[in-house]
């Protein structure tokens, strides 16, 4: 793996390319002035984006979900193979597309914040059921609210926040997905929530029903982690990570299934290993799912 500050900085801006730090977007954007737009985050892993289709699929769904048009999926495509053009380390790649119809894509070094190993809950009002509001679950450009739940969560002593909805269920974290082991069943919270539909989670879910381990999605209040045997978070840009902490309550840290399924889902990003696994790869054969809001046939991507 390479050193972070090899990675070149680069932008593409409506199909021009430009220096990241020099790139623009206009002033009056409709991205910028009221955060109406929606991105995603992308992992490179050695010079190869991971998952792209499906994170594309996913900037369509959120557009969808707030009646914005489609993203242009050839322009993107294009796009991101320009940023890409020699690259062989990891990075992190963006896309975004606001309600201005400018369509942007940045490639910088992973991310370099504090690793979310501690968290503390925060309350996350705009997290509300799928069935409820059809803006639920989209990755919009307005994220003023998790990132404040962020500095919330260090201004008390954590790294990062753990977000519980209105009614008291574990959701999320600000910028990755949390799920946890319990007597070697991993539960990650129900989509139903309203939650980011997480492709490393998906990624994560599929490997582990390739280990036959089972996957039991549902709506779980803050106890359920912290009595857990193993809780991990992950994003496309972080591997899979222990969690120690949750309100100051110690956790066991990293445990046997975790570590396999971060060893897995990194070989995975790194192309280490031929897998055959489509989207919506959670219900592939082998896996073991039960959640009673949310059949198995959710599982795909909503794109
Ligand atoms: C609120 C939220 N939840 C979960 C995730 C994890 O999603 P993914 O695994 O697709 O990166 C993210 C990633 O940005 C996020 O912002």
């Amino acid at each position: 793996m390479s050193e972070p500050q090899d990675v070149p900085r680069r932008a593409r801006v409506d199909g021009v390319d430009q220096p990241l730090d020099q790139a623009t977007v206009a002033l009056l954007d409709e991205g910028f002035t009221r955060g109406d737009g929606a991105f995603e985050t992308v992992g490179v892993w050695d010079g190869r984006p991971f998952r792209l289709d499906d994170h594309i699929d996913r900037l369509g769904a959120s557009l969808a979900a707030m009646r914005l048009p489609p993203p242009d999926r050839d322009a993107l495509l294009a796009d991101v193979e320009a940023v890409l053009d020699g690259i062989t380390q990891d990075a992190a790649l963006k896309l975004f597309a606001t309600a201005s119809d400018t369509r942007a894509v940045t490639l910088e070094a992973p991310p370099r914040r504090v690793l979310p190993r501690r968290l503390v809950t925060q309350p996350a009002p705009w997290v509300r059921p799928l069935d409820t509001w059809g803006y639920a679950g989209a990755k919009s450009l307005s994220y003023g609210p998790n990132m404040a739940a962020t500095r919330a969560a260090q201004a008390a002593g954590g790294d990062d926040a753990l977000l519980i909805t209105l009614e008291g269920w574990v959701a999320e974290g600000p910028t990755f997905q949390v799920c946890w082991v319990a007597d070697g069943v991993l539960h990650p919270p129900s989509r139903g929530l309203g939650i980011v539909d997480s492709i490393s989670r998906r990624s994560v879910e599929a490997l582990a029903a390739e280990r036959s381990i089972p996957v039991v999605a549902g709506r779980w209040n803050v106890q359920a982690p912290q009595y857990a045997d193993e809780v991990l978070v992950s994003s496309a840009v972080r591997p899979l990570l222990a969690v120690i902490e949750i309100d100051g309550v110690d956790l066991p840290g990293a445990g046997p299934i975790g570590s396999q399924l971060a060893d897995d889902l990194d070989r995975w990003r790194r192309g280490l290993e031929r897998r055959d696994l489509q989207p919506g790869d959670a219900a592939a054969p082998g896996a073991q799912r039960a959640d009673a809001d949310e059949p198995a046939t959710t599982d795909t991507p909503e794109g």
